[in-house]
């Protein structure tokens, strides 16, 4: 087909990978070229400006590399993850809600007994966070893996000196579906602003914090894998998260203690807090528990 002009050429494309194989791919790239060209055409796209939305998407590919994903920033600062993980994570009311994964998990992390300290010298007042894992029907999770990972105003890999582990680690849950961990009280952060994604933010008007939580990722036999924060109540940006991960179900009190005795026996001189939290597990497609519900 020759003489294509801006009414015919979007059948022409469709028509071209029309053939595609894998009939999943042709249905998401069919998609996607429509609600491309509509979206040049919508915005009737200038040659300079198109032009300069390669250069970003260029400058945002020059940004990654093994430690920093600029194009999970992205996809966050423009909701798409959020709306990725809410397509992909519906469960019945009741269980705990997920949330964006976010690029500072790390494979590997150490693993702790319950009670240990995972913070290993993250700076900020003492947190001692109890946590019960349960499934829908209420009965406690034994065995699950517990994988934990928070910031405290950077994680741990941000730093140039590249620690060993601060502020994240692998727990089990006992016979209880109990785990506990004491570790810093995180701090609210910005999403890694100095690249291509902040500037965009900036020109935006738009500010990069994130509300201070921690991330855990809940995998136990027979219930679905559980990617989710828990929030800090009363943050300044519980309602303008950078990417849009917030819900109110995973808010929770981080309750303030004077100095005094904690609750690993030992007396402290400074303020510390306390977080208990209940994560409801949703059981996996085809399992008993799912199956009884
Ligand atoms: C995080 O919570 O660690 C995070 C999520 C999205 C972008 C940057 C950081
Ligand atoms: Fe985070």
């Amino acid at each position: 087909m020759r003489d294509l002009n801006e009414d015919t050429i979007t059948q022409e494309v469709l028509a071209r990978q029309a053939n595609a194989g894998d009939a999943r791919l042709k249905e998401i790239m069919t998609s996607l070229v429509q609600h491309l060209h509509s979206f040049a055409r919508e915005v009737k796209l200038t040659e300079a400006e198109w032009f300069q939305g390669i250069q970003f998407l260029t400058q945002t590919g020059h940004m990654c590399d093994d430690e920093r994903q600029e194009f999970i920033l992205l996809s966050d600062s423009l909701g798409l993850s959020m709306l990725v993980t809410a397509l992909n994570n519906r469960k019945p009311q009741g269980c705990t809600e997920a949330t964006v994964f976010g690029p500072f998990h790390v494979e590997d992390a150490p693993h702790y007994e319950s009670g240990e300290d995972l913070g290993q010298g993250v700076k900020g007042l003492p947190l001692y966070v109890n946590g019960r894992v349960t499934g829908f029907d209420g009965k406690p999770v034994a065995g699950a893996a517990i994988d934990i990972w928070h910031a405290d105003g950077f994680y741990d890999v941000q730093y140039a000196d590249n620690p060993a582990a601060r502020g994240r680690g692998v727990m089990h849950s006992d016979a209880q579906g109990r785990f506990y961990f004491k570790t810093a009280l995180p701090a609210s952060y910005p999403i890694p602003h100095d690249g291509p994604v902040g500037k965009m933010l900036e020109a935006l008007n738009r500010h990069p914090w994130r509300p201070a939580h921690v991330h855990f990722m809940i995998q136990a036999e027979g219930y679905e894998r559980l990617v989710t924060h828990v929030f800090r109540d009363g943050d300044t940006y519980l309602d303008s998260d950078a990417v849009f991960g917030v819900r109110n179900s995973l808010i929770a009190d981080w309750i303030e203690h004077s100095p005094g005795a904690a609750p690993d026996g030992l007396t402290l001189d400074t303020p510390f807090y306390t977080l208990d939290f209940e994560f409801v597990l949703n059981p996996a497609a085809g399992s008993a528990a799912r199956k009884a519900a």
